[in-house]
């Protein structure tokens, strides 16, 4: 997945990234008016030429959309799959792959997940009688151990949201696939398809929410899933149309636009990222620092062999209490205080009262996710900008570090 690597097109791919997500689904010729840029196709319904004849191949846009085919046929190729759907948010593209599952079925997760993730299994699908588990897949035995005759759907989060734990992609996939009849998905959103690609280490499906990097300008919600499985992808395909849960074409448009710039962005993103992770690691307002890509990270080994960046996900604890945490996050000026992560633009948030307020309290605290953990998305502003806001921010929270300890 080198950006240098000679050019060669098979079936409308490329073999480098960049020029994937530059070309791959676009070609001019696809449309009359040979249009450089894809067009937005509107239109809910197209012209049939007697009852269920559909020359243009399309019938309605639940179904199918020559935009949204666009962007799915740009996805695959940067996941490395053949096939790709896009949903109506991340978590919309979740529920769809859930819908493949029946009631009795048993789906294993990644115990520190998306609080919206989290809700979703505990909340709506176990009301649906699919049972679940969650576990710490850092460890593959845990996995071994939790899986039962029923299980059909291991759900791995990696790096997770928002302690920035790994799960070995590859080893869980091997154990699980010896099993049999059981799908590994991998929701990949802090990485992207540029930082890592859940498909080459043998994962069924990968999906993300596009709203993050993958459209990377905070201006969409949408989800998105790959697969290389035939059988799974004519299922998903139905079930965009069973379901409905499909985005518009403008907003098809929009992320298929951010997509030429992720492989610029993510280097940029983890570029700043590691400045400020480095800059709150030697602070003495910062307990501990969570960056998969500094060599503190128990994990940094795994990060630096299963995925080709650290993305720009940096998650801290600050010393003190909630009191210092709000301050923190109300004095920060370039950190936005906001949920959602990805975008060009710094965010800041607190995870126990904001992304997963809806994780119960002693789950929370069992993983870790404290009063104190504070998750920051960097952007791609001036590094050194972002590092002087957090220096007076971080002041403003403890102006005595020492008074604090007393
Ligand atoms: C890791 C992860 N997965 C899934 C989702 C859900 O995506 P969406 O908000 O697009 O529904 C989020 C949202 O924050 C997320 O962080």
């Amino acid at each position: 997945m080198g950006d240098n690597k000679s050019i060669s097109s098979e079936g409308g791919t490329f073999v480098s990234f960049a020029t994937n997500a530059i070309h791959a689904g676009q070609e001019p010729e696809r449309w009359k008016s040979l249009a450089v840029v894809p067009l937005i196709s509107l239109s809910s319904t197209f012209k049939q030429s007697s009852p269920g004849e559909c020359p243009g191949g399309y019938d309605y846009s639940r179904g199918g959309n020559p935009t949204r085919d666009v962007l799915e046929q740009c996805v695959a190729s940067l996941d490395n799959a053949k096939y790709a759907f896009a949903f109506s948010s991340g978590l919309s593209a979740m529920m769809s792959i859930c819908h493949l599952l029946k009631s009795g079925d048993h789906v294993l997760s990644m115990d520190d997940l998306y609080g919206g993730s989290n809700r979703y299994f505990q909340k709506v699908l176990r009301n649906m009688g699919i049972e679940i588990d969650f576990v710490d897949c850092r460890d593959v035995n845990n996995v071994k151990k939790a899986i039962k005759s029923n299980t059909k759907l291991v759900w791995l989060e990696t790096p997770t949201n928002p302690l920035l734990r790994l799960v070995d992609i590859q080893v869980v996939c091997e154990v699980v696939h010896a099993i049999g009849g059981i799908l590994v998905c991998v929701d990949n959103t802090f990485s992207s398809s540029y930082f890592q690609r859940p498909i080459d280490l043998g994962a069924d499906l990968t999906m993300c929410s596009a709203t993050k990097y993958m459209n990377g300008h905070s201006d969409v919600v949408m989800g998105l899933v790959s697969t290389n499985n035939q059988e799974i992808s004519e299922r998903l395909k139905f079930l965009q149309l069973a379901l409905g849960t499909i985005p518009s074409p403008f907003d098809c448009f929009l992320v298929n636009r951010g997509l030429k710039t992720l492989h610029l962005r993510m280097k940029e993103h983890q570029k700043n990222a590691m400045v400020v992770a480095k800059f709150l690691e030697t602070n003495n307002c910062v307990s501990k620092v969570i960056y998969p890509g500094l060599p503190s990270h128990p994990q940094h080994e795994l990060a630096k062999r299963q995925m080709k960046g650290f993305s720009g996900m940096v998650t801290f604890f600050i010393k003190g209490g909630i009191n210092q945490s709000r301050l923190f996050l109300q004095s920060s000026k370039l950190f936005t205080l906001a949920e959602s992560l990805g975008g060009f633009e710094s965010l800041a948030e607190l995870p126990c009262v904001m992304t997963h307020a809806s994780v119960p309290a002693e789950e929370r605290l069992k993983l870790g996710i404290t009063d104190t953990l504070i998750r920051l998305s960097v952007g791609l502003e001036d590094s050194g900008d972002l590092i002087a806001d957090l220096d007076q921010a971080l002041k403003v929270a403890i102006p005595d570090v020492d008074a604090l300890k007393g």
